[in-house]
């Protein structure tokens, strides 16, 4: 093999492993985030009130930032892995479908999915409903995070709640 085209593989062959690093990073985050570092309603009822819970000196807001950061550096990743591929790709897909206008018409349904799917949130509102028992005017938060008619616990009381967010 050329010296270039060694070096193109070890390339890839780091980002693979990095991208492997990142995704397992992604997935523990997550998991740390919903099971562990539980929202204020849930944690109000497996601790006592007051507490505040923690892991290696960060919240759960802290690890949400760190799981998005390492959730956009993986996605950049992902891109640069794809270019790289990117003309192995272009044959496999020859190869596989010979008619062009198959191939165009496969791409571009590919591309727009992709573009829907990653940045179609941009362009959406939420779908705002009062919730019951509190007439429609405040939306409240535990600890700022999750809303108290997403508690699944039923014992949580509105004593618990710490932060009243309006809903505008
Ligand atoms: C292997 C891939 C991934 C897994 C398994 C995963 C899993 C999770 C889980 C379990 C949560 C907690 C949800 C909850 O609060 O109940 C979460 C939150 C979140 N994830 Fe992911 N995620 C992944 C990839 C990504 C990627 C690629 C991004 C963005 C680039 C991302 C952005 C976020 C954000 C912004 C949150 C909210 C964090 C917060 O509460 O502050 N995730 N994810």
């Amino acid at each position: 093999m050329k010296t270039k085209e060694v070096d193109k593989s070890i390339l890839n062959l780091v980002i693979d492993g990095v991208l492997l690093i990142l995704l397992a990073a992604m997935s523990g985050i997550g998991g740390l985030i919903k099971f562990i570092l539980v929202p204020g309603c849930v944690r109000n009822q497996m601790y006592s009130n007051h507490v505040k819970l923690s892991f290696m000196g960060l919240d759960r807001q802290d690890w949400g930032r760190i799981h998005l950061l390492i959730g956009i550096i993986f996605i950049v990743l992902m891109v640069v892995h794809i270019v790289l591929h990117w003309r192995m790709l272009g044959c496999l897909f020859r190869k596989w479908i010979d008619n062009k206008v198959w191939r165009v018409i496969i791409a571009s349904f590919v591309a727009i999915v992709t573009v829907v799917l990653l940045l179609g949130f941009l362009l959406v509102h939420p779908k705002v409903v009062p919730l019951n028992g509190n007439h429609g005017r405040v939306s409240i938060r535990v600890n700022g995070d999750t809303p108290y008619s997403e508690c699944s616990l039923s014992t949580v009381k509105p004593t618990d709640l710490l932060i009243q967010t309006p809903v505008f």
